[in-house]
């Protein structure tokens, strides 16, 4: 699908609710599906990634229906043998964290994906789980992953790479062992299992980048699920850049594992308020208003890196709109994501006038640069890039016109309909 996006003059003005958050969804729905009863989620996200990851888990035997918007759980806390290969779609998170639940059980099964998901890395969850005892055949470590059920051992693993997808693995792998099982990453990334199996009674802990986990029986609970930054990431720099705009953002979550990109708008001078901050379900909630702002260059690198990763495509928008030299270093995983990330978002953004140059890790970017447009864009099957040149299109000269807006769905199907409110 073609969308031609076209600048907005008289800015962003009003309210929108962000849709609910991908990453605690996933666990939601994973981690309910392992707890003994009935649990009750709610605002379940209506992406295709998290639907992926409800529809392996009713693969895997758990009874889950919606009802008046609220997503009701049934489950003996017990997996059983799927009939059928278990299809990930397109979620790498779906994929790298059921890998770390099928390789203790005690039956075998098939993790399948579509095109882009079967080109992206598996090794760095077949490695760890393989330490374990696991036994796991890969396609040269990518999909499709045939999991033979087994028991497994406790370890303690250094990972060099600092992901919430392969922490959640084997946190998710030690829930099931006698004995301690511990991760420790280089910094922090995203602690959303943590906070949830905490929730759900699960007798883990943190020490630093280290967490430490034993075998556990889950809780069934009712879990609300806040509004997701990585979805209002594209509304608070669209605010911040398109002018005469003011926003507010209601109900977004601000674990401090995902505000790197709050960091990073403040370092640049962006005008941004938080109200009405609160907890839900132990994750940190609030409002954010954002007002169009004159912005500076910055340096992004290091420890803030897996608390912005997603952002990154849309904060190299962002760089665009801000005077001086923005460098991006220490992404180079972004090269692992939907797309190369790096990769497209330098060709297609430099297709509609920016400075920008790719470099081995992450970006360049010279600003304050005025966008021309007038040019067809490509997303290469990835809903970042699709939602993060739409916001570049908000401010080109002329329109742009992005081919395979589609992908969109992925994480955010209400995406298009919130903007245009934002826009009447
Ligand atoms: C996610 C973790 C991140 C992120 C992805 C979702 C998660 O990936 O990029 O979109 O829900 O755990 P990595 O853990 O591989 O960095």
């Amino acid at each position: 699908m073609k969308k031609i996006v076209s600048k907005i003059s008289k800015g962003l003005k009003g309210i929108v609710t962000i849709p609910a958050d991908k990453s605690i969804s996933h666990r939601a729905i994973l981690f309910t599906s392992l707890a003994n009863g009935q649990s009750i989620i709610k605002n379940f996200s209506k992406g295709q990634d998290p639907l992926s990851s409800l529809k392996v888990c009713k693969a895997l035997g758990t009874n889950a229906e919606f009802s008046n918007e609220e997503l009701i759980v049934k489950s003996n806390g017990k997996l059983s043998a799927p009939q059928i290969p278990l299809d990930c779609g397109n979620s790498g998170t779906t994929m790298r964290l059921i890998s770390g639940i099928l390789a203790g059980q005690n039956f075998d099964s098939t993790l399948v994906g579509d095109e882009s998901l079967s080109k992206r890395p598996m090794k760095r969850v077949i490695e760890p789980l393989s330490l374990m005892g696991a036994k796991i055949e890969s396609n040269e470590f990518k999909a499709p992953l045939k999991i033979y059920g087994k028991e497994l051992s406790p370890i303690n693993y250094t990972s060099k790479l600092a992901s919430a997808q392969v922490k959640s693995c084997i946190l998710l792998a030690g829930l099931n062992i006698e004995g301690k099982t511990s991760f420790t990453e280089p910094y922090i990334s995203r602690n959303h299992t943590e906070i949830m199996l905490k929730y759900m009674g699960a007798n883990i802990s943190v020490n630093n980048t280290t967490v430490t986990i034993e075998k556990s029986n889950l809780i069934p609970k009712t879990i609300e699920i806040c509004g997701d930054i990585s979805s209002a990431a594209y509304f608070i720099v669209a605010g911040l850049i398109v002018p005469n705009s003011k926003i507010i953002l209601k109900n977004v979550g601000l674990n401090p594992t995902r505000t790197g990109i709050l960091e990073v708008t403040e370092k640049m001078g962006g005008n941004i308020e938080i109200l009405d901050k609160r907890n839900i379900s132990g994750e940190d909630v609030g409002d954010i208003q954002v007002s169009y702002s004159d912005l500076n260059s910055c340096t992004i690198e290091g420890e803030i890196i897996p608390r912005l990763i997603d952002e990154l495509p849309v904060i190299a928008v962002l760089a665009t709109q801000a005077k001086g030299t923005t460098v991006i270093k220490d992404a180079q995983d972004l090269r692992n994501k939907e797309s190369d990330r790096i990769k497209a978002v330098v060709s297609e953004l430099k297709k509609i006038g920016a400075d920008i140059e790719e470099t081995r890790d992450g970006f360049i970017i010279n600003g304050k640069k005025n966008l021309n447009g007038n040019k067809e864009v490509e997303t290469y099957h990835d809903h970042r890039l699709a939602m993060s040149l739409y916001v570049a299109g908000l401010i080109c000269e002329k329109p742009i016109s992005i081919n395979g807006f589609e992908w969109v769905d992925i994480s955010f199907p209400e995406f298009d309909k919130l903007f245009t409110s934002l826009s009447l």
